[in-house]
């Protein structure tokens, strides 16, 4: 694939991840004065039936067109282009400088209370966004965060609803359907395992995020009470009983005890003993320059097909809304 050329415009200089749903690549835009860096996504669906391709495509301008408009937001990568060739399809994005949490959250480093939530604080304004435009992220995690080297200003990218399209396929029955839970073990909250996230599912990943920045765990290293499904942490750190509060909120495994929009959790942390350090929109831009990767771990994306009956929920909130029975 390297110095393949697409669309005659996109050239391809090396590949940045290869994940369970596709393969990330950067390029240059031959099109533009000077050739400026940007990203392409491939990904296909693996069902290669073509009744599946043709669904897979209807699904992909959806949301190309879903990303096309999160793009407005200066924290979320924009989108160029969208298009398919050779069976594939390829979103076209702004490359985003910078580097991803796992440089700033990462095993045996702990953040302070007021640095955790600062770092939430920052995600969730972002988040807010997302979810203001019915947008469900469910790929949430330090690799999927960026911190933008221009001005210290979180990014997010890799939105997990486009992922699907790897995973649609034809029933026995001839029903089409996407019976995948897209999403990270560890971060997925059990609804969303089983195909049905909700904009608090999104809520359950920064939760996560947070007592990994405050414990200097990685989420797979802690254990979880077999009898109620929550995770264990507070053992791990000292933690103030406002935070844990907060903190053990947003991560219960029973979604209707999360909290359900993310403006009343900025409300939550605004409240804290460290709210008069709270900046409103603004970035913290480490005083360290972020040195080679100590923390690769080794959570992918994945997806599964949870029961072949079990076919997502759809609701006006979800993400797309391809033709599903
Ligand atoms: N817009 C971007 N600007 C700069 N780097 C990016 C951008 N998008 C992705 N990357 C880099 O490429 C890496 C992989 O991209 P991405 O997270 O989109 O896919 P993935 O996690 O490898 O695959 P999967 O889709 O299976 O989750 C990221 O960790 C990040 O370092
Ligand atoms: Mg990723």
């Amino acid at each position: 694939m390297t110095s393949k050329i697409l669309r005659n415009r996109y050239k391809i200089i090396s590949e940045l991840g290869k994940g369970g749903f596709g393969t990330t690549y950067l390029a240059v835009d031959l099109d533009l004065p000077n050739h400026p860096q940007c990203v392409v996504k491939q990904l296909a669906p693996s069902d290669p039936r073509p009744q599946v391709f043709q669904i897979a495509k209807d699904l992909f301008e959806k949301e190309a067109k879903i990303l096309h408009r999160l793009g407005e937001n200066n924290q979320i990568p924009r989108l160029f282009a969208y298009f398919e060739e050779g069976g594939q399809f390829y979103l076209v994005q702004e490359f985003i400088e910078g580097y991803d949490l796992t440089k700033e959250i990462y095993p045996g480093k702990r953040l302070s209370e007021s640095q955790t939530i600062q770092l939430l604080t920052e995600i969730l304004e972002v988040l807010k966004y997302v979810h203001q435009q019915n947008v469900i992220h469910r790929d949430l995690k330090p690799q999927n965060i960026m911190r933008r080297k221009s001005d210290g200003k979180i990014v997010l990218i890799d939105f997990g609803a486009v992922k699907e399209i790897k995973g649609l396929t034809v029933t026995s029955g001839g029903q089409t359907t996407t019976t995948i839970a897209v999403g990270t073990p560890g971060y997925m909250p059990s609804e969303q395992a089983v195909g049905k996230p909700k904009f608090c599912s999104d809520i359950y990943a920064v939760g996560m995020i947070g007592i990994e920045a405050l414990t200097g765990m990685k989420v797979n290293q802690l254990q979880t009470d077999k009898s109620t499904g929550e995770v264990i942490w507070k053992n791990q750190v000292n933690v103030s009983k406002k935070l844990s509060l907060i903190l053990d909120k947003m991560i219960s495994d029973y979604w209707r005890h999360r909290y359900q929009n993310v403006d009343e959790l900025i409300t939550e942390f605004r409240g804290t003993r460290y709210s008069s350090n709270l900046p409103i929109n603004q970035p913290t831009i480490p005083s360290w320059e972020p040195g080679n990767n100590p923390s690769k771990s080794g959570l992918d994306s994945t997806f599964f097909v949870p029961n072949s009956q079990n076919t997502p929920q759809r609701k006006p909130h979800f993400f797309n809304d391809v033709p599903l029975i």
